[in-house]
């Protein structure tokens, strides 16, 4: 089934352009509230609390991808052993992280996941401008992130 309109050959590849994508989004969302539940320090509320922001921002946004790659008439994998098996980020810590720590550890990952997301880009603009739009909101939003962890909390 596809709902789309642009051609089926297309639509697949874009489809498959955004599948990397969704993982590392569900990826940020789980180390997210890994690192919301272990963060400790002097800055434990502020980071506790933006972190609930930001997991919120990758699971809508994880939820806008998951959809278009529906659209473009593709199934996404979206399950715990698909992150597993799809996402390329190393396994997060579990232990009592510091503030600084959490926050840089969160933004590194932030960074990868929008370094992905750009190359990712190269494949589906001028395929689909849909998508594309999609992943320039998203790619806007993870650099914003990234700005906010890197300067506000540190
Ligand atoms: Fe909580």
């Amino acid at each position: 089934m596809t709902w789309t309109v642009i051609a089926g050959d297309d639509a697949a590849g874009v489809a498959d352009a955004l599948q990397p994508l969704l993982v590392d989004l569900i990826d940020l969302h789980l180390v997210g509230k890994q690192a919301h539940w272990t963060v400790v320090g002097e800055r434990f509320q502020p980071a506790h609390e933006r972190l609930d922001v930001l997991i919120d921002e990758w699971r809508l946004w994880s939820d806008s991808v998951a959809e278009r790659i529906v659209i473009l008439g593709a199934l996404p994998r979206g399950r715990a052993q698909d992150v597993v098996a799809d996402g390329d980020a190393a396994p997060f810590p579990v232990e009592w992280l510091p503030d600084g720590d959490a926050i840089a550890l969160i933004a590194d990952r932030v960074e990868a996941v929008a370094r992905r997301a750009r190359a990712q880009q190269s494949v589906v603009e001028g395929l689909d401008v849909i998508s594309d739009g999609l992943l320039q909101t998203i790619i806007e939003g993870l650099e914003e992130q990234l700005w906010m962890l890197r300067a506000h909390l540190r």
